[in-house]
C-alpha cells in the first residue's frame, strides 16, 4: 500500500516534502531562559533562519533568589516542572532546536520537562546552550540522549561570548550548518 505521504510527495512540484510542510516553516526554535541570554541566541537564530518561536514557561517562573535556588533543586531532583500548553506542535516541523542555559552542570527542569514530554516528537533536533563558563557540551549531549536522537548542529556560547558580540559571528554559520542539514538529510 502507498503511504499517504509518499502519494502527497509525488504530486507535489518540489518532490519529497509532504504537502502540509510546503507553506509551514522547517524550523521551530524552543528555548527556556531565565534572565534573556538564551532568548538572545534563539532571536538571533530566528532572523537568520525564520524560524518559528517557542518560548517554555514554567507556570511557577524561576525568579529572584528563591527562584535562582529553585531552579538548581528541581534541575538536580530531575523534576519536571508544569509549563504553560505550547502554541506549536513539535512534531510538524523538520527541524526543532532546543535552547537552553546550563543549570548546575545540568539540563534545566523545564527543558528537562519539555523534552520528556516532546523529545520523541521532534523529527529532528539542533541544540543551542548558553552558560556561564562550563558543562556546555555535557548538556547538549543529555538533550540528544534524552530526546532518543542525534544532534543535527550544536552550538555553546558563554556570558562572555554573547556580551563581546561573538553571537553575530557564529549564529549565521550555526544556521548555514542546520539548512544544509535540512537539505541533505532524509526525512525521518
Ligand atoms: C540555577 C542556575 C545554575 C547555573 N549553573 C551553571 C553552571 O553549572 N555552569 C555554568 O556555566 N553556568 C551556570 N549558570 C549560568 C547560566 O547558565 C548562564 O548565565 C546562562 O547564560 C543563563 O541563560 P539565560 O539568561 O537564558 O537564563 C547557572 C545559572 C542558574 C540560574
Amino acid at each position: 500500500m502507498i503511504k499517504r505521504r509518499t502519494w502527497e510527495a509525488a504530486r507535489h512540484p518540489v518532490g519529497r516534502l509532504p504537502l502540509r510542510e510546503v507553506d509551514m516553516n522547517p524550523y521551530l526554535i524552543v528555548y527556556f531562559s531565565r534572565s534573556g541570554y538564551t532568548r538572545r541566541v534563539a532571536e538571533a537564530i530566528a532572523a537568520g533562519c525564520a524560524a518559528d518561536i517557542e518560548e517554555l514557561r514554567p507556570l511557577r517562573d524561576y525568579q529572584g533568589i528563591g527562584g535562582y535556588l529553585r531552579a538548581a533543586l528541581d534541575t538536580l531532583r530531575l523534576r519536571t516542572p508544569e509549563l504553560q500548553p505550547l502554541t506549536h506542535d513539535p512534531s510538524a516541523y523538520q527541524l526543532v532546536l532546543v535552547g537552553t542555559p546550563v543549570w548546575a552542570g545540568h539540563v534545566p527542569a523545564p527543558v528537562y520537562s519539555f523534552l520528556s514530554h516532546h523529545g520523541a516528537q521532534c523529527r529532528r533536533l539542533a541544540a543551542f546552550c548558553t552558560m556561564g563558563g562550563s558543562g556546555g557540551d555535557k548538556v547538549l549531549d543529555k538533550i540528544a540522549e534524552l530526546a532518543g536522537k542525534p544532534l543535527a548542529g550544536r552550538l555553546v556560547l558563554t556570558d562572555r561570548d554573547i556580551e563581546a558580540g561573538k553571537l553575530q559571528s557564529q549564529a549565521p554559520a550555526y544556521t548555514r550548518e542546520l539548512s544544509e542539514h535540512v537539505a541533505l538529510a532524509p526525512l525521518p
